[in-house]
């Protein structure tokens, strides 16, 4: 029995570059990782099925789930004749621009390497986890941060020693990424061009991250998806202008949403926030870079 760790990420910049030929956007994002995790125990079957277990009403325990197609591939691809049964405890929210599912099945992939002995290398998992979904890459690297590119599934870590404060909302909204980014009306070619603005870039966030200059942090975050989400639950913004009414640094939503994240200085404002919050919203966080 093999028991992993399945953390969540925050897109602390999202930037819409273009659209590609295959449908998909193309991006430039900061990934960070995040305490907030799942459990996922792997448990060997001899007879070569591979079996989900989860309690969680709003996760599939079949093939729809994607720790269950991570599995499969590596099964198929590598005729593995071993089974597993994947028991997933989840804490992170599903379907909320965490990464949560995504997660889940990098660490499948990075566990069945371990526990099936198929000695892939990172860039050979990435091959897999790119077939399973944009955010699967990024949880293969064991970094808190890292800058995503083509898809978001392109990986460069950034090495950065910040570790953020953050309090974490997530309305009981449902967000479909593929309905967000189909709302997306970015006049990509003038965005294209605004790249170039020196203090427009992702670049000027990490150069904050790496001052720890937290103010400067906030003020430099970007979800490029926001308009969109906005579109689809206007609720939302008003939760975004309500939380720049607290002592915080900076504000964003995280993927496609409906997460939202507000920076503070230290963990007590961010308990003091959570608390105050936690009285009109079910699911609040306080989570740290991890
Ligand atoms: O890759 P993933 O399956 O997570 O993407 C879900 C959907 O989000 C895609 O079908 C696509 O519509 C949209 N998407 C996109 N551009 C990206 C990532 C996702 O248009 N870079």
């Amino acid at each position: 029995m093999m028991v992993l760790q399945s953390p969540a990420k925050l897109n602390l910049y999202l930037r819409i570059v273009g659209k590609r030929a295959d449908g998909y956007h193309e991006l430039v994002t900061l990934f960070e990782r995040i305490d907030l995790c799942d459990e996922i125990r792997l448990k060997p079957l001899k007879d070569g099925s591979i079996r989900i277990r989860c309690s969680h009403p709003d996760v599939p325990c079949n093939s729809q789930n994607i720790a269950y197609q991570a599995a499969q591939l590596l099964k198929k691809g590598l005729n593995v004749p071993s089974g597993v049964e994947i028991t997933i405890r989840k804490r992170i929210p599903v379907a909320a621009g965490l990464g949560g599912g995504s997660s889940n099945a990098a660490t499948v992939l990075k566990g069945l390497n371990q526990l099936w002995k198929l000695k892939l290398n990172v860039p050979q998992l990435v091959d897999y986890a790119r077939q399973i979904g944009s955010d699967v890459p990024f949880f293969l690297y064991d970094t808190s941060y890292a800058l995503g590119t083509c898809r978001g599934d392109k990986i460069t870590k950034v090495s950065l020693r910040a570790k953020l404060w953050h309090v974490l909302v997530v309305p009981r909204v449902k967000m479909l990424t593929k309905m967000v980014y189909g709302e997306v009306k970015a006049p990509l070619t003038e965005v294209k061009l605004s790249l170039t603005k020196k203090n427009d870039n992702v670049n000027i966030l990490i150069h904050h991250l790496r001052n720890n200059d937290i103010k400067a942090v906030g003020g430099a975050f970007r979800n490029d998806l926001e308009p969109a989400i906005y579109q689809l639950n206007p609720r939302l913004k008003d939760l975004k202008e309500k939380l720049k009414l607290f002592d915080i640094q900076g504000v964003a939503i995280s993927g496609s949403g409906p997460s939202i994240f507000a920076l503070t200085k230290t963990s007590s404002e961010a308990l003091r926030i959570k608390k105050l919050l936690t009285q009109h919203f079910k699911q609040v966080f306080v989570v740290q870079t991890y």
